[in-house]
């Protein structure tokens, strides 16, 4: 007999893939270089509402990574190489990015085109976080470019959170009842989605 595979068995599915799960590593990437960036606000309110099973860090040299040139993969850059140690590292990514001129920054596609031929990048979990729900080509170009990575974009937890134009630190952000229970919901839901990822594949890594 075949059993139906319903909502109740998922749910317990994901808490055994949550209880045998240890930390899991989230790298956040933001698409914009500003000091007072509401992506990157946005990323680091989320490494604060993080539940306690999960860490996001911020990948702070993104606008340190040379401009991408297939001629330098040979003898990679320190930069990049730091970079991809990160991404293999992390268990999930995190990206927020702008919008400019109707397209993904120049920041965030340099960072992703040195990802392209980064063989731990593939199947990556990926959540998208759209700062500006008016910035929907720049949402749109970034989710063509990840799947022709080969990124599995998780897209319940993938979510456009209003934040242009409400003034918000990435205090405001935390302190927001609206805005940090849709974060907190993004990344419980990133949670859920990698953990019974996991659970289905079996460990990646050889056990000792
Ligand atoms: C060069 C440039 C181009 C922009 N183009 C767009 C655009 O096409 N569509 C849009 O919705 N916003 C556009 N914006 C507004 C930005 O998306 C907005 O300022 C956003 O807050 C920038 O993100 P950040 O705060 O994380 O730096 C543009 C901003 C700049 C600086």
């Amino acid at each position: 007999m075949v059993m139906a595979y319903n909502g109740l068995q998922r749910e317990v599915d994901i808490r055994t893939a949550i209880a045998t799960l240890g930390l899991m590593k989230v790298l956040a990437i933001s698409g914009s270089l500003r000091v007072a960036s509401i992506n990157s606000a946005l990323l680091r309110a989320a490494a604060r509402l993080s539940p306690p099973n999960m860490e996001v860090r911020l990948f702070r040299n993104v606008g340190g990574l040379p401009l991408f040139n297939p001629d330098l993969e040979p003898k990679m850059p320190s930069q990049v190489s730091a970079f991809h140690a990160e991404v293999a590292a992390s268990d999930a990514l995190l990206i927020a990015s702008p919008e400019y001129a109707h397209g993904v920054t120049g920041t965030i596609k340099n960072a992703l085109d040195w990802l392209v031929s980064f063989e731990p990048f593939i199947h990556k979990p990926v959540a998208v976080l759209n700062a500006s729900p008016r910035a929907h080509h720049a949402d749109a170009a970034l989710r063509e470019t990840l799947k022709t990575m080969s990124a599995a974009i998780v897209e319940e937890a993938s979510a456009s959170i209003s934040l242009l134009g409400a003034h918000l630190t990435e205090d405001g952000m935390v302190q927001d009842p609206t805005i940090s229970r849709a974060i907190r919901n993004s990344l419980l839901a990133l949670h859920n989605a990698v953990a019974l990822r996991q659970s289905e594949q079996g460990p990646s890594f050889p056990l000792p």
